[in-house]
């Protein structure tokens, strides 16, 4: 890799299916246990925001027992040698983290963060969250977990759009590319010049908007293409 190479990383649910936590639209994924109108929207959680908790509730708890696996770590090892290599992920969990990556941008929020509906502050979020919990700050029941749901701003756009402006090499990891704005970051690096690398166990729906691809279990490919990368 040479000092020239800007690498923009998005990655998605399918970097940690090897660690157990489900993908959403693979078969038996959690868009076919739940319906995401009632868990993944602000009018689901107006309707019924003891069922939201309780599937985050699930999401965060499985997260706790669940391990970075080596897709992770590859990850970490190359943002370890090369420390402006940008990841963005679309998942709430925390194993990029635990993996040991750094500044990783989560556009789509985190499990472990809890948000005020009402005044907006935000803190790590308890082992379980109820309706009733009171905003450490404002006191209202309001809490939800720091999550974007469908409808809602990603997080950190502005952050993102300046990393793709300058990329020289976008790489999508573990995505269906079904969820914009994430799955638009493939055009808006195309359109600077940049080389575009799709790394999923499949070809995606949107694989055809890449110059190459490799398929395979995320575990396997990614560790090889960070290897290739750092000439190991
Ligand atoms: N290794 C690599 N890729 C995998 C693996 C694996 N072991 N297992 C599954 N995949 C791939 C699937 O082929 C699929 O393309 O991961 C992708 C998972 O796609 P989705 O389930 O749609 O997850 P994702 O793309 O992250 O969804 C985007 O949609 O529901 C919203 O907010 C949610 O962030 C999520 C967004
Ligand atoms: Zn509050």
């Amino acid at each position: 890799m040479t000092a020239s190479e800007r690498i923009v990383i998005l990655t998605g649910a399918g970097i940690s299916a090897e660690s157990g936590l489900g993908t959403f639209r693979d078969v038996g994924g959690l868009w076919s246990q739940y319906d995401l109108a009632d868990v993944a929207t602000p009018e689901g959680f107006a309707r019924d925001p003891g069922l939201v908790h309780a599937f985050y509730n699930a999401r965060r708890q499985n997260c706790r027992e669940a391990e970075p696996n080596a897709a992770h770590h590859a990850l970490a090892r190359l943002q370890a040698k090369h420390p402006d290599v940008v990841i963005v992920t679309q998942n709430v969990d925390d194993l990029h983290e635990r993996g040991g990556a750094q500044a990783v941008i989560h556009m789509h929020g985190e499990l472990m963060g809890a948000l005020c509906a009402q005044c907006g502050a935000r803190w790590s979020a308890p082992d379980r969250m109820e309706a009733t919990d009171a905003c450490p700050k404002c006191g209202s029941p309001a809490t939800r977990p720091d999550i974007v749901w469908f409808g809602e701003i990603p997080y950190q756009m502005r952050r993102i759009e300046d990393a793709l402006a300058t990329a020289t090499l976008f790489v999508a990891i573990g995505t269906s590319g079904e969820v914009y704005p994430a799955a638009g970051f493939v055009q808006d690096a195309r359109a600077r010049e940049a080389q575009t690398l799709e790394l999923n166990l499949e070809p995606s729906g949107g694989a055809n908007q890449f110059h190459s691809g490799r398929y395979g279990p995320a575990t396997e490919i990614v560790p090889a293409w960070v290897a290739e990368i750092l000439g190991d």
